[in-house]
Formats: structure tokens, C-alpha cells, sequence
């Protein structure tokens, strides 16, 4: 059907591509960034291309991100962009399976499960489990032989998987999962992870191997958080007590506004949805963060240096901290998120169109007194990624100099404050929060109401983690430089090889 436009308004410029139907795919998927830099040469921030037969609207710059996060639900849809994709993998009834208002009041439920005194028990059992994994995994023989001449080396990411999934595990997943992650868990983690692929995400559904084991994996996993949540009901308040501080404690006991508790199978798939939310993104965030680290060894010594004179005792130790003194680390923030500036992990964020919306004209504009308009059916992308690095924001952008953040007169404070504005009602998230709202151009949690709500607790968990390895040894870069972005993962991961080589601290 011909789409009627008036004579003042127009389709933003479509990028060249040679083959109907695949478009500019391959340019986009191999490296969205530079595929993105190069369009806005060409076509200015707002352009439309073509990804297998889709429609996709990029609105670039902090003004893009505002377009796009800011839009209305009722114009801009999440669910209609994602549902296909991550309803095989969560399950049913949840996320972007349900109508947005639904969703709005899951992301309540687990907001209650994210407190800061949760957060405080967590600070010490992250700790464990990092220390823990140093003790005994074979990616850290040299620490465990003690011997602080001698180097040894890991696969970042690799390690930060395990680290990620055993720190979430032990904390916000609860004890059960964790007491499964040797066994057959991780099986049914593996395979329900091989339908979070860009594959899945273009194509729901394909007759392959990949598919049908995610499926299964599904049925799965979705049973075995059901069976824990039967039993902990039978059980009641005897094994597992009020003082248990994970999600499932927290889903238990919500109800809906219209009074409906939690249906078993939905509690299920929130937990399923946050695990596969949290796991890549946290666990590329401290791989990067341990490359970068790896490869300055200036910033790294600061780091540590904060460590000793906040928490060294008069026996030369490094004691725990509390989770108020986390939340007072400079040098500890600022590498945080000047990884995040350089590395979010997620680096389109896609709405559907749902009814035709004009661009505003401070945006893009095809002439002085026309507008753009993007049409119901295309698909409208942010790229946080995008502005993070502009070299009309940022100086230097591909530097990684986590000074930057200190500097008040900078445009990174400007592009930060520690306000979120929620609905009117000014909320302090203190430490590493993100973002002056939906018009900046620092967002790698997104903005608006489909922001990240796992941000504090993915601060919580990498910093923990990072300091607690920090701590116990000094990290140098196998290779001459950080690796590469490999783009063909759904969410940014370091290209191999990604070794970092280590020898243990003398101060423990
Ligand atoms: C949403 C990034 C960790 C749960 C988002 C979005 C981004 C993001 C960019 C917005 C997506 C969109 O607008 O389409 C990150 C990063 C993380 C992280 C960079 C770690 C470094 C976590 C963790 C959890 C979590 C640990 C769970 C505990 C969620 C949820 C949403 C979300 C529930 C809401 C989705 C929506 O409303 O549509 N995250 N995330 N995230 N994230 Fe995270």
C-alpha cells in the first residue's frame, strides 16, 4: 500500500545498498559504528536503511536518543520490536510478552527486590565468590601457587562469564541456582543463551538445532525455577526465612494493582529474564574494564591505590567493605563508566512504529519548512554507542581516560548527574548512576521508560568484582592494545585473542 505523504513532508533518506532484500545487513552487522558514522556523512543524523527487508529509522546524537526513548509507548513500541526474539527465551506473560503497562508493573516488583539492603549483603558474598574462584579455578593456577614473580594469564571473557554468573547466582538468583550452576544449569543456561543470537533476533524462527534446543532448554529452566518456588511456598518461612534477600523473596510478595498475586509461571520467567539480562552485558562490561585496566598500568595502580588507603588495616591486610563505602570510590566509578562510554554493551536500541510520527525539525529536516516522517512499520534505533564516542561531543573520544569524569567543567559531568527524573519525582540513585534523562548523549543503560533498572546492581557486582581481583593481582595486556569490538554478538564482546596476564600482589 502506497504511503500518502503531504508535500512538506517526506521519508528520511533511504543508505544506498545494492540487494533488495539484505539491504546494508552486512555493513551494519559487521560494524554498526563505523556503518553509522559514515551514513551521517552522508545523510545527516536521521537515515533510513534496510535490514533483511526491514525498515529501520536511525536518529543519531543526543537529540536521536530523545527521539527514540523519549517517543511515546503508544507510537514507539518495544514489545512489537522484541517479542518475537526474547518471548522464546523468558517464557510467556512476561517482559515483552504482556501489554507495556503490564511490564511497567513487573519492573516494580523487581525494583522492590533491588534495595540497598539487599545491596549491602551483597557486597561480602560477591566478594566470596570472587575470592573463591581465584582459589580454586584453573584460569588462576600462578595466584594459587603463591609465587609473585611469576605470570600467569586468563581469557578475560571467559573468566567474567563464570565470575558473572556465579556473583548473580549467589546474590539476586538465590541459593538453589547457585547450588545448581555445576550441574545441569549451566546446560540449560548454554542452550537457552545459543536463542540470544542475532540470527534469532533477525529470523524467530528457523528449522535448526540451535532452536529447537532453546526451546527445550526453556520448558526446562522455566520448571526448575517453578519447582523452587513451590517448594519455598510448602516450606514456608522455616528454610527459607524473611531475612532471605533474593529476587524470589521479593516476587513473592507482590501482587498486582488489581489485587492478582504473581502466577508461579510469571515469577519463573522474570527470574529467567533477569539472569539473561544481566549476564552479557555485566560480564563484557568487566571484561572490557579489565582489559583497559590491563593496558594502563597508571589507571590500575590508582585504582588499587584507592583500595589500600580506604581499607588497609594496621596488619596489612585489605579489609571488606561496606556497601556506603563503595558507593565513595572515584577512581573506582570513573573506570566504570568510562568502560560503559567506550563499550555499552547494547548498541541499537530498537522500537516499532506503530503510527506515523514527524522528526522533529532541531533533529533533522529534509529542507527549511519540511519535516521527515517516520512511517507505521518501520522499525525507529538509538545508538548510545554512537554519541558515547563522537568527536563533535567528547575529546578524544576512543581514549580511555576515566579523569574525564572528574573533570565539573567536562562534558562528561554534563552528560551526567546522579538524578534520574522518574515521573516527575527527582530520584538520588548516588553512585554510578547514568544519564541526564533521555536527551544525553551518555546513555548505556537507555533512558526513559524502558530504562535499565539492573544499573545498580550491575555497579554493585563489577565493582566488587573488579576491586576484589585488583587487589590480589597486577593485570598486564597480552597484546599491544585492547582488542577489537566483535559486533556479530548480540551484545559487544572483545574480539580473541583477549588474554590478560596477571602475578600475585605482595600486600594480602
Ligand atoms: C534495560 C543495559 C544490566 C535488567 C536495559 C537497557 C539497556 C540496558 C541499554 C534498555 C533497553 C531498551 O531500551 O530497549 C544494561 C547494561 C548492564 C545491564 C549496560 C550492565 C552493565 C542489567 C542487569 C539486569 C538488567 C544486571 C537485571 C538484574 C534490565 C531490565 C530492563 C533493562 C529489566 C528493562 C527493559 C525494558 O524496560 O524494556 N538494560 N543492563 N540489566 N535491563 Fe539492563
Amino acid at each position: 500500500q502506497q504511503l500518502i505523504i503531504p508535500r512538506n513532508r517526506s521519508l528520511p533518506p533511504v543508505v544506498f545498498h545494492w540487494i533488495p532484500f539484505i539491504g546494508s545487513a552486512i555493513s551494519y552487522g559487521n560494524d554498526p559504528l563505523n556503518f553509522f558514522f559514515k551514513c551521517r556523512e552522508k545523510y545527516g543524523d536521521v537515515f533510513t536503511f534496510i535490514l533483511f527487508g526491514r525498515k529501520v529509522t536511525v536518529a543519531l546524537g543526543a537529540k536521536g536518543n530523545n527521539f527514540v526513548l523519549g517517543g511515546k509507548s503508544t507510537a514507539f513500541s518495544a514489545e512489537d520490536a522484541y517479542t518475537h526474539f526474547t518471548t522464546p527465551v523468558f517464557g510467556k506473560d512476561v517482559v515483552y510478552d504482556v501489554p507495556n503497562e503490564v511490564f511497567m508493573e513487573q519492573k516494580k516488583f523487581v525494583k522492590v527486590g533491588l534495595t540497598m539492603e539487599n545491596f549491602r549483603s551483597y557486597v561480602g558474598m560477591i566478594e566470596d565468590e570472587v575470592d573463591e574462584f581465584m582459589k580454586t579455578d584453573a584460569a588462576f593456577l600462578i595466584y594459587q601457587m603463591n609465587d609473585i614473580n611469576e605470570w600467569g594469564r586468563f581469557d578475560a571473557t571467559d573468566v567474567m562469564a563464570q565470575i558473572t554468573i556465579l556473583t548473580a547466582s549467589r546474590t539476586l538468583q538465590g541459593k538453589e541456582v547457585r547450588g545448581n550452576l555445576d550441574k545441569s544449569f549451566s546446560q540449560l543456561y548454554n542452550d537457552l543463551d545459543g536463542g540470544f543470537t542475532p540470527l534469532n533476533f533477525m529470523f524467530p524462527n528457523l528449522p535448526l538445532e540451535s532452536y529447537r534446543r532453546r526451546d527445550e532448554a526453556h520448558k526446562k529452566m522455566s520448571q526448575f525455577y517453578v519447582d523452587i518456588i513451590r517448594k519455598r511456598k510448602e516450606t514456608g518461612d522455616v528454610s527459607y526465612p524473611d531475612d532471605e534477600q533474593d529476587m524470589i523473596s521479593a516476587l513473592r510478595t507482590q501482587k498486582y494493582r488489581d489485587g492478582r498475586p504473581i502466577p508461579d509461571h510469571e515469577m519463573a520467567h522474570i527470574m529467567i529474564a533477569l539472569l539473561m539480562a544481566g549476564q552479557h552485558t555485566s560480564s563484557a562490561t568487566g571484561s572490557w574494564a579489565l582489559l583497559h585496566l590491563a593496558n594502563s598500568p597508571e589507571v590500575q595502580e590508582a585504582l588499587y591505590k584507592e583500595q589500600v588507603e580506604n581499607f588497609a588495616t594496621p596488619d596489612g591486610k585489605l579489609r571488606s567493605m561496606t556497601y556506603e563505602e563503595f558507593r565513595k570510590l572515584p577512581v573506582l566509578d570513573s573506570v566504570i563508566r568510562e568502560t560503559l562510554r567506550i563499550h555499552p554493551p547494547i548498541h541499537s536500541i530498537m522500537r516499532k512504529v506503530r503510527s506515523d510520527v514527524p522528526v522533529p525539525p532541531t533533529l533533522a529536516a529534509p529542507s527549511k519548512d519540511g519535516t521527515y516522517v517516520v512511517p507505521k512499520g518501520h522499525f525507529v534505533l538509538a545508538s548510545a554507542a554512537v554519541s558515547q564516542v563522537d568527536p563533535l561531543i567528547w575529546s578524544n573520544p576512543e581514549v580511555f581516560d576515566p579523569t574525564r569524569w572528574s573533570d565539573p567543567e567536562g562534558v562528561a559531568a554534563q552528560a551526567f548527574n546522579t538524578y534520574a527524573d522518574e515521573g516527575g519525582e527527582k530520584i538520588d540513585y548516588g553512585f554510578g548512576a547514568v544519564s541526564k534523562g533521555t536527551e544525553s548523549p551518555y546513555q548505556p543503560f537507555g533512558a526513559g521508560r524502558h530504562r535499565c533498572i539492573g544499573e545498580q546492581f550491575a555497579y554493585l557486582q563489577l565493582g566488587v568484582v573488579i576491586t576484589t581481583i585488583i587487589r590480589r593481582v597486577e593485570l598486564r595486556l597480552e597484546t599491544d592494545s585492547v582488542p577489537e569490538q566483535n559486533y556479530h554478538t548480540m551484545i559487544t564482546m572483545p574480539k580473541k585473542p583477549r588474554n590478560i596476564c596477571f602475578r600475585r600482589r605482595n600486600f594480602d
